[in-house]
């Protein structure tokens, strides 16, 4: 049995900040970097479900089995997905040029025996995740959890345009967890404000909705509390991926039994080191993850809802 499977297409982007600038296309996508953290903290058995092109398989192949992660490539394509991400500032002005489209994936698609697994990240990066991909892992009993960012991008013009389409929605129903920035969260459910959005998509779908706030933190709604978590303070380089990041480590943490407080403090405390460093690709250690969860954690809000 898995103790976690992340489905969704590997990527190969180009990422150049006003601080860094990687050296030709580096590996990254929503599950590649959850499946990464949490095979870096620790957790077993750890799967990858994605489509890859021939112009990067045998890297990937490469750098999935050097982190002794499982790769399930359901479909082999011409070209491998990838983006060029231009960061004007930090504050969610980036563009994304695209560089190549790898094949969708469907649950026809998904080899039987990924589904024997107690949690799955679901994290598309252009809307290549079927919606009846979480409803099947939902429906046999894992705990699914959902990036939304890809459902809520369209190409126009060769780079990402952020739409709304009633497909995120949908997967959110289909999930127990679900995790979208503030500009997601907005499209998801129409307001401003991180509480009154969380709440909005946590009583239109029944998930722990956690919706992330780059250096401002992170809000999760659940029931009738709202936790606010702040973000630990440090001077980052790349936030490429950070989300993604913070996904793979609360799934770990929820995984090994902690509270929503705990869990959260630590995906906010791997965050922040991820965002010290280029791409997915940073070290983590134990210790410092500790240190920072524990000063996260003592700064953690409750708020009771009505
Ligand atoms: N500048 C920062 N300083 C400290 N922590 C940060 C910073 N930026 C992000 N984080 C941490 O990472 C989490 C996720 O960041 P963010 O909201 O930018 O995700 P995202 O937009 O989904 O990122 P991506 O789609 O690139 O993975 C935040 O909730 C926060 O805990
Ligand atoms: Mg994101």
């Amino acid at each position: 049995m898995f103790d976690l499977v992340a489905i969704g297409n590997p990527v190969y982007d180009i990422i150049k900040t006003p601080f860094v600038e990687s050296l030709g296309r580096v590996l990254s996508g929503c599950s590649v970097n959850a499946a990464i953290t949490a095979k870096k903290l620790g957790m077993k058995k750890v799967a990858l479900v994605g489509c890859i092109g021939e112009d990067f398989e045998r890297r990937f192949m490469r750098e999935m089995e050097s982190r002794n992660i499982q790769l399930m490539i359901v479909k082999r394509s011409k070209e491998t997905t990838g983006f060029k991400l231009k960061y004007l500032d930090f504050s969610g002005n980036r563009e994304l040029e695209v560089l190549g489209l790898s094949e969708g994936i469907s649950r026809g698609d998904i080899p039987e025996g990924v589904f024997n697994t107690k949690a799955v990240v679901v994290g598309p990066v252009i809307g290549e995740v079927e919606v009846d991909v979480p409803a099947a892992f939902k429906s046999r009993g894992v705990t699914v959890f959902l990036d939304p960012q890809g459902y809520l991008r369209e190409i126009s013009e060769g780079v990402i345009q952020h739409c709304s389409n009633p497909m995120a929605l949908e997967a959110c129903c289909e999930s127990h967890v679900v995790k979208p920035n503030m500009l997601e969260a907005k499209l998801l459910s129409g307001f401003d404000e991180p509480i009154k959005a969380a709440i909005s998509i946590h009583e239109r779908t029944g998930a722990m909705v956690a919706v992330t706030l780059a250096e401002k933190g992170s809000v999760i709604v659940y029931g009738r509390r709202a936790i606010i978590v702040p973000a630990y303070p440090t001077h980052p380089v790349d936030p490429t991926g950070a989300g993604d990041v913070y996904l793979g480590a609360f799934a770990y943490y929820l995984h090994k039994g902690l509270g929503a407080e705990e869990a959260a403090s630590y995906a906010s405390a791997i965050a922040s080191i991820k965002v010290e460093n280029i791409a997915g690709h940073f070290d983590i250690s134990l210790d410092e993850v500790a240190r920072r969860a524990l000063w996260i954690r003592s700064r953690v809000k409750i708020k009771r809802l009505r």
